[in-house]
């Protein structure tokens, strides 16, 4: 039996929903039940009838399928998928910067672990960061984790920003000399670039969104090529979906961890039911108000 024949079997019997990011490889984006960005995810998460959800994607990602379902069983099928950047921030961190700043709002990118996520007022994802931003009722935010994303934010709004200096070590490997030496071979290319690029990449996009913004973007627009300025295996999707345009990858963008998620070892969490994405409860009841409340404000 193929591996994609034994999944669909497993997933009938565990009554379970596969969700996939946009930067898992190609096969596992192909038999996912939605694939998407990180609010999609989260949406889908918060609104799945499944038992069990087996989240392809990193650690953060699994963590808040977890945090807004703690009744179901939230697979996660390698454990060491681990976003670097969510890695970079603390809680003693926000704690000393909420001292500093005290009449400053707390938004937490949603690439955070459960601990930070619960020192947060809010969530937010790359597709609504300044919507949230500009819910909040302080005019002084502290941002974590991301520096580029919140100096992105900060090009449109009106609040001040402390910003967290954590990055995307992905992100970080699309330059603007790696954009210019495509842009010389593809002129009328399209740059379309995720907020996590660095200032020098968002100052000559031409359009700044998350995974699922490029989508949206790439089928509305009236162009025929675009430099995707974001992970490579979101090109798998792009040329799935909008089929009639090309699409240029960033060599070098690439989340390693991302890829570490396989059919076999989905095949295998389905079987035995583990790894379960474990929360510390007390955590999880504190995390789950700004995450709600990301889910509430929407997509920008
Ligand atoms: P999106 O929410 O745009 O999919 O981004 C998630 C992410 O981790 C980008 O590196
Ligand atoms: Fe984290 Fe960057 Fe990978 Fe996104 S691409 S999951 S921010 S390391």
């Amino acid at each position: 039996m193929r591996p994609q024949e034994r999944i669909e079997e497993l997933k009938r019997a565990r009554n379970a929903v596969i969700l996939a990011h946009n930067y898992q490889v190609p096969e596992i984006q192909d038999i996912a039940d939605y694939v998407g960005d990180s609010l999609g995810l989260a949406l889908q998460a918060s609104q799945t009838e499944a038992d069990v959800i087996v989240f392809c994607g990193v650690d953060f990602m699994a963590e808040s399928a977890k945090i807004l379902n703690p009744e179901k069983t939230v697979l996660h099928p390698e454990p060491q998928a681990k976003c670097p950047m969510a890695a970079m921030c603390s809680v003693e961190g926000i704690r000393m910067l909420k001292k500093d700043f005290p009449k400053a709002d707390v938004v937490a990118y949603v690439n955070t672990s459960a601990e930070c996520k619960a020192e947060a007022d809010v969530c937010c994802t790359s597709s609504n960061a300044v919507k949230v931003i500009d819910s909040l009722e302080s005019d002084l935010v502290i941002f974590i984790p991301d520096e580029n994303l919140a100096s992105c934010a900060q090009r449109d709004t009106d609040k001040d920003i402390i910003m967290w200096p954590g990055y995307c070590p992905t992100h970080d490997a699309i330059t603007k000399e790696k954009i210019e030496a495509i842009k010389k071979e593809h002129p009328q290319a399209v740059l379309l670039a995720h907020p996590e690029c660095s200032p020098e990449v968002i100052d000559i996009a031409d359009y700044v969104c998350s995974t699922e913004g490029m989508i949206n973007f790439a089928k509305a627009s009236d162009k025929s090529e675009f430099i995707v300025g974001t992970e490579t295996d979101m090109i798998h999707r792009l040329s799935k979906e909008v089929p009639d345009k090309t699409f240029y990858p960033v060599k070098g963008a690439v989340c390693p961890t991302m890829k570490l998620i396989t059919l076999d070892n989905i095949i295998s969490a389905l079987e035995t039911l583990t790894p379960e994405v474990i929360v510390d409860p007390e955590i999880a009841e504190r995390a789950r108000e700004p995450l709600r409340r990301m889910l509430e404000i929407g997509r920008a």
